[in-house]
């Protein structure tokens, strides 16, 4: 897929130009290729440096692929050694690197790192400090288009942040190579650092960008909203074609793939592939012009940058009306104007024929689509008709639609 970026669209992050406020904040970095990892650790230090309060909460191993899992250990103790053997096994399945009080490892997914930092380790051993931002990675490849959003962990530790009301932002690079922060180049053929490093640097400008663009004590981004970083491949270990890759808004579908089976016949196994489908390049929500960051990211030398929110609703207009209607009868709507006072009025519809105000309790089967002003237990979809009986008497028999 090859394409041509608009150059209305080419977004040079530049560090001095809109620079309105230079502070430090608290950071909370997590990953899902492990506390270990080259570009992490990377990141952590290039942060630190520019005087941010950071914590380091990652697994204590690889735990690529995981999504937005929540799985925390049952075991006290870690059974094996944590990646690259920098933590024995025996050691607490929680603590602190021991050449780094401020970078953690757990075990668990990237997800349950989040919650666990949040829960346990900020508050336990950082006096309750609160977090202005959390970041995921740089991850070990690229994370572009919605299946990866919803398989990588590193986006998925994210988006656990974003449910927890923080800013959060994930960072992906197409340099895959799993290395260790013990193995970062001092020196390269291109004279440049590190990818690991230059990874790093391309998420502190989009750090530093977004902290300077924001007035003290502001949220850095909306409440529900996050963004997703991909960088390129860089090639700084054998030369300098791409080192520098300016930075480019884009969308999360447009020439994304997914997953097809392949059947190896010789091993009797199923292996996968990329599919491009029309449904995961699908311009559903919002800016339809903007470049999709697979396309970006595969065509040279540019960093992607997709907003997102995690509200997964599908937008208001002619495709939910109509799958909606589809829905009716049989699906209760809200009633469009809200109740008076504060309860609200809920459409109603009995699958089953009732009887008439507060006759014969109905069959106890028949479905309901209850009520926001009933008892909880009844006001989730498919509420037995018994129970909204018993909390309201007002309904009526064999009715299409009536309001409680
Ligand atoms: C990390 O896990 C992913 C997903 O299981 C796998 O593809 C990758 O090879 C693993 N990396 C290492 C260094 O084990
Ligand atoms: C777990 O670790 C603690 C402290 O390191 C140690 O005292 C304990 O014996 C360990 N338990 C097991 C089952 O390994
Ligand atoms: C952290 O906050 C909780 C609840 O707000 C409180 O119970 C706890 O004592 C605080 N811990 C510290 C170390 O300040
Ligand atoms: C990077 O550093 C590692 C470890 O020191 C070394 O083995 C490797 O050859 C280096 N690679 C390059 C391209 O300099
Ligand atoms: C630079 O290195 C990359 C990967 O390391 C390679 O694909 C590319 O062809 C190289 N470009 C030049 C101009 O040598
Ligand atoms: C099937 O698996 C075998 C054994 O791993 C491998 O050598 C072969 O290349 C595979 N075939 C295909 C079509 O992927």
């Amino acid at each position: 897929m090859r394409f041509s970026i608009p150059f209305a669209t080419i977004v040079t992050l530049t560090l001095t130009l809109f620079v309105t406020r230079s502070s430090a904040i608290s950071i909370l970095l997590g990953n899902d290729d492990g506390f270990a990892a080259a570009q992490v650790r990377e990141f952590y230090r290039l942060l630190k440096a520019d005087g941010h309060q950071v914590v380091l909460v990652a697994p204590a191993d690889n735990e690529s692929g995981q999504g937005g899992r929540s799985v925390f250990t049952t075991s006290r103790n870690l059974t094996v050694a944590s990646e690259f053997g920098l933590i024995p096994a025996g050691a607490p399945s929680l603590g602190r690197d021991p050449a780094d009080p401020d970078v953690w490892y757990y075990n668990g997914t990237p997800a349950a790192c989040t919650y666990v930092a949040l829960d346990y380790v900020l508050p336990t051993f950082y006096d309750n400090r609160t977090v202005d931002l959390y970041l995921g990675g740089p991850n070990f490849g690229l994370n572009a288009g919605p299946f990866y959003y919803t398989l990588s962990g590193t986006i998925g530790g994210t988006y656990a942040a974003i449910g927890r009301n923080l800013p959060g932002i994930a960072f992906s690079g197409a340099n895959s190579e799993q290395r260790s922060y013990t193995w970062i180049n001092q020196t390269t053929v291109s004279g440049y650092p590190d990818p690991a490093t230059i990874h790093a640097q391309l998420a502190v400008d989009i750090v530093t960008q977004l902290v300077g663009a924001s007035k003290p004590g502001e949220r850095l981004l909306p409440l529900g909203y996050g963004i997703s970083v991909n960088a390129p491949f860089i090639t700084s270990l054998t030369n300098d074609s791409c080192i520098s890759p300016s930075f480019i808004q884009t969308r999360i579908t447009g020439g994304a793939v997914t997953d097809r089976t392949v059947y190896n016949a010789t091993t009797g196994t199923f292996g996968f592939a990329n599919e491009l489908t029309a449904a995961i390049n699908t311009c559903i929500n919002g800016d339809c012009a903007l470049p999709g960051e697979t396309d970006v990211v595969d065509s040279g030398c540019a960093v992607a940058v997709s907003v997102f929110s995690i509200d997964y609703d599908a937008p208001l207009g002619p495709a939910q009306a109509g799958v909606r209607q589809a829905l009716a009868p049989l699906v209760g709507f809200e009633k469009a104007e809200r109740g008076k006072g504060s309860k609200r009025s809920i459409m109603v519809k009995a699958r089953e024929g009732l009887s008439s105000k507060c006759g014969p309790e109905p069959d106890p089967g028949s479905l309901f689509f209850a009520s926001a002003s009933a008892p909880a237990s009844v006001s989730q979809f498919g509420a037995r008709a018994s129970e909204v009986m018993q909390s309201d008497c007002k309904y009526c028999a064999n009715t299409d639609f009536f309001f409680m």
